[in-house]
């Protein structure tokens, strides 16, 4: 496995495996890779010749008063589980590779990212667009993967390169979790024994929530109070927000009658933890 450090050096490495023909397969990350990551770069690996894992802090997604300086890494250790995975490539750029100074172009979007993560990360869609966008160009794979961890991005990533006729497939894959239910996320470094614990309450809140739609609730009111009801017995826990959206447009609605996204996002103390589901 090899590690590139330049936009050019990623153009030349897929450039001779297009002449042979190949596949590629790219996975954009921001690093601190755990199993989540893995089952990403795993399903790539068996559905394309090739895999790019792109791992990169991007500045721009961040907001001004967010985690960018504090945000997780260790690129030896990620560097080892790219390579375990079967990752063919890294890409790991510097900031200044990937905004030279003097950057001023932008992919944004007027539909779903108004609302969820959104609301009260409002440049971090335009950030996301933007990058993944370059990534699409610099290595323009077959196929790019994304988990359902980070839903709204999904949908948006899904849009975007619909919109913009990437005719890149782009493949959801299922929230990895850890054993007591809590999803795995770099951020879950951030959080105290006291805090771990406290944070279960998001997946127990949208588990019941599950259950109550799987009787045949179909009102989301009802859906939100009960999930919004259950994460507010947990002191330590401060929501952003409970949402039942369409799984599409992530619009808001009324009554439960087609694919709908159930999402919450809680701080447990200082750490904003985000989790879902679909049905
Ligand atoms: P990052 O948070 O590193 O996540 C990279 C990819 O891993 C995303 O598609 C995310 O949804 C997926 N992922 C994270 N935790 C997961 C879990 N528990 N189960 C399944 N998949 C999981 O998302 C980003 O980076 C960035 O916004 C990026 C797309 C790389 C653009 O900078």
């Amino acid at each position: 496995m090899d590690i590139a450090v330049t936009i050019k050096e990623v153009r030349k490495q897929v450039s001779e495996w297009r002449k042979k023909g190949l596949s590629v397969g790219l996975v954009p990350t921001m690093g601190y890779l755990h199993e989540g990551h893995k089952s990403l770069i795993t399903r790539a690996v068996a559905e394309n010749d090739k895999v790019v894992v792109s791992v990169f802090v991007n500045p721009m997604q961040f907001g001004p008063s967010e985690d960018l300086e504090s945000y997780p890494r260790d690129m030896d250790r990620d560097a080892a589980v790219c390579e375990d995975a079967g990752a063919a490539l890294v890409f790991h750029p510097e900031p200044s590779e990937m905004y030279h100074s003097g950057f001023s172009s932008y992919v944004d979007m007027d539909t779903l990212t108004g609302g969820l993560c959104g609301k009260s990360r409002p440049v971090h869609f335009r950030g996301v667009c933007t990058v993944v966008a370059k990534l699409f160009n610099i290595v323009v794979p077959d196929r790019a993967y994304f988990g359902q961890k980070d839903a709204q991005q999904l949908a948006v990533i899904r849009h975007m390169a619909d919109d913009l006729s990437y005719g890149i497939e782009i493949v959801g894959c299922p929230i990895i979790r850890e054993k007591d239910g809590l999803a795995k996320s770099s951020r879950n470094t951030y959080l105290n024994d006291t805090e771990r614990k406290a944070a279960l309450i998001l997946n127990k809140s949208l588990s019941e929530g599950r259950k109550l739609i799987n009787a045949g609730e179909n009102s989301a009111d009802k859906v939100k109070e009960l999930v919004t009801g259950i994460i507010n017995t947990e002191p330590l826990a401060k929501i952003d927000y409970v949402e039942v959206v369409s799984w599409d447009l992530l619009e808001p609605v009324k009554e439960i009658n087609g694919p709908v996204l159930v999402a919450v996002a809680v701080f447990i103390g200082k750490t904003r933890l985000i989790d879902n589901f679909t049905v």
